[in-house]
């Protein structure tokens, strides 16, 4: 079965179970200050998983793009990626454990969906703590549909858990699906730590919310929480060892081929190789969601993963510019199914060469820099080290992510002093910002009438900034704590100070004029014709919600908001500066 038939058939699947096919997010998460990408399908559905109506009511079903960059540092080897597709169907207060374990099972065995038999499946459950009890129920059901209970673990918090995406948030136990991969047939007793059984999918049963004191609440609605990975899933049942071995990768390893003027494909495919396919269909998914490459967050790690790339092919032997060439095979192979990517195509590659000709400039030099630190360092010195002022340098000179030089080091059995680089680092100006930005790491987007507050002023400052600068302002990023809001929007200049003046004023104004805030449901289409502004057309299903302050300001959105603009006080400007290229970013308090 090929991935495409998989989405498809699991998609259809769940439809016809009653649920409603929602899009898949942006990459970037709205609103969410704990995590720079969408890490799991219930990403974006957390403010619904804790009690706000989705408006495509309460069984839904995706594939939703996710990036995880935890693992990085092991993409090379055949398992690991940093972008994936995952598949989930949610129920939202509608159906629990019974439902959702006989869905899995259906989907699983029945002949007209997967047909694996169940000779070759095993299960886990939760076994239960000093806070949450055995999860018995599931247990036993499985048993009833015929798993036998030597095929079921019973397993503790640390496997059997779903913990929120960020640091607070819905929780529950989980099940999870194993499929026997090894030789021959599967052992009668499942063995859990044996790799030849591959987790396939995971049940969440959330019903839990783990609040700011770190403890677990229960939930007023009992919700499922569903994931199914796409490429591992794919590979297990064509009966590969590695995803990078499914079509899901031949196209792009073909451009790759073509890139290096193979004649034919080589028998296998080296780490070089599989972090190239990887890092730039990252990159182009990232890209394709409106991030450019910078020096903090989103933008750091998307310049990252492209520079890395670019080292691999120089590792290959490649010598020409070569990321957008891989990244049209991308395109053509996803964009029919995110067309966005198709929409951005343009932006995609002139984004990927404009970075790789920047790095080009600097890899050479940066690379000679490196060797002369190497070569200065005598031989008999055991723990060899590269001071954190080179490597600074390398990241301030020549453009080296100390990821980078990290990596370069090791290869050469060199470590780098962090600590030292961390304090080059933070001297400099620039950099000490973003550290000071990442104190705010301790707070999720919560549903604090402080942050709904600075939510509702992002509204008057978008419309506010569409006013005063022009109609090509368009939302890039948000990230809103109950302190201050933060907002990224594409402009190609420095505000002057007179701009930034009007945009207050006219912020001020809206909100002295204590409009009401009014919330309608309602389709895209007619959202759109009713003048809101439809950023997140990917968002969200057929139905959206649409929040309306006065005649001033009309944006889709998910909320939550203040009642009435007059709540918010007053709005002031603390900064306004470059974010990324092309991209600008006002940081604004209340009080
Ligand atoms: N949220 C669960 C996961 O990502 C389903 O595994």
């Amino acid at each position: 079965m090929r991935a495409e038939e998989l989405r498809r058939k699991y998609i259809e699947f769940f439809v016809s179970k009653g649920h409603v096919q929602i899009k898949s997010s942006s990459l970037i998460p709205d609103n969410d200050p704990t995590c720079l990408f969408t890490t799991a399908g219930m990403h974006p559905l957390v403010p619904y998983l804790q009690g706000a109506p989705h408006p495509a009511g309460t069984r839904l079903t995706d594939y939703q793009k996710c990036v995880r960059t935890g693992d990085i540092d092991e993409v090379g080897d055949p398992v690991h990626l940093t972008f994936f597709e995952m598949l989930g169907n949610w129920s939202l207060g509608d159906y629990f454990k019974e439902d959702a374990i006989k869905f899995s099972f259906e989907f699983l065995t029945s002949p007209e969906q997967l047909g694996i038999p169940l000779e070759m499946l095993a299960v886990t459950v939760f076994a239960g703590d000093a806070d949450v009890p055995f999860d018995e129920f599931s247990y036993n059901l499985w048993q009833e549909l015929g798993i036998p209970a030597a095929r079921i673990a019973k397993l503790g918090r640390k496997d059997n858990w779903w913990g929120p995406a960020g640091i607070t948030g819905p929780c529950g136990p989980d099940t999870e699906m194993f499929y026997w991969t090894g030789d021959g047939a599967a052992p009668e007793v499942f063995d859990p730590a044996d790799k030849r059984w591959v987790e396939i999918w995971n049940d969440v049963f959330m019903e839990y919310n783990k609040n700011a004191d770190g403890q677990y609440e229960k939930l007023a609605r009992r919700n499922v929480d569903t994931g199914m990975g796409l490429e591992r899933v794919t590979a297990v049942l064509q009966g590969r060892k590695s995803c990078y071995e499914t079509e899901i990768f031949a196209p792009i390893f073909a451009a790759l081929d073509e890139v290096r003027q193979l004649a034919a494909a080589p028998a296998e495919r080296v780490a070089s190789e599989r972090i190239i396919a990887d890092h730039l269909r990252t990159a182009t998914f990232i890209i394709g969601d409106g991030v450019t490459p910078g020096k903090v967050d989103q933008p750091y790690v998307l310049r990252r993963l492209i520079r890395r790339a670019i080292r691999e092919g120089r590792k290959l032997g490649i010598q020409g510019y070569f990321t957008a060439r891989i990244a049209t095979a991308i395109i053509d192979e996803f964009g029919p199914v995110y067309p966005e990517l198709e929409q951005r195509r343009q932006v995609i590659l002139e984004e990927l060469d404009r970075e790789e000709r920047q790095f080009e400039q600097t890899l050479e030099k940066g690379t000679r820099e490196f060797e002369k630190f190497i070569a200065r360092v005598p031989e008999h010195i055991t723990r060899k080290v590269i001071s954190g002022k080179n490597a600074f340098y390398l990241y301030e000179t020549y453009g080296f992510p100390i990821e980078l030089t990290v990596e370069m080091a090791a290869e050469r059995n060199f470590v780098v002093d962090m600590e030292g680089f961390k304090a080059a680092f933070e001297k400099h100006q620039e950099m000490s910002r973003q550290g000071a930005e990442q104190k705010f790491k301790g707070g999720l987007a919560d549903d604090s009438v402080a942050t709904a507050r600075l939510h509702t002023a992002t509204h008057l400052l978008h419309a506010a900034l569409r006013k005063v600068l022009g109609e090509h302002v368009e939302q890039r990023g948000s990230n809103i704590t109950a302190e201050r809001l933060r907002f990224d929007f594409c402009h190609g200049e420095k505000m002057t100070p007179e701009q930034l003046k009007e945009v207050e004023k006219l912020v001020n104004e809206s909100i002295q004029a204590d409009a009401p805030v009014e919330c309608t449901e309602t389709t895209v289409e007619e959202a759109k014709a009713a003048g809101a502004i439809g950023l997140f057309e990917n968002k969200y299903g057929e139905r959206v919600k649409m929040y309306r302050m006065g005649a001033f300001s009309c944006e889709i959105c998910g909320g939550p908001h203040a009642n009435r603009t007059g709540e918010l006080g007053s709005f002031r400007i603390l900064k306004e500066e470059s974010s990324s290229r092309g991209v600008r970013r006002i940081k604004a308090v209340l009080g």
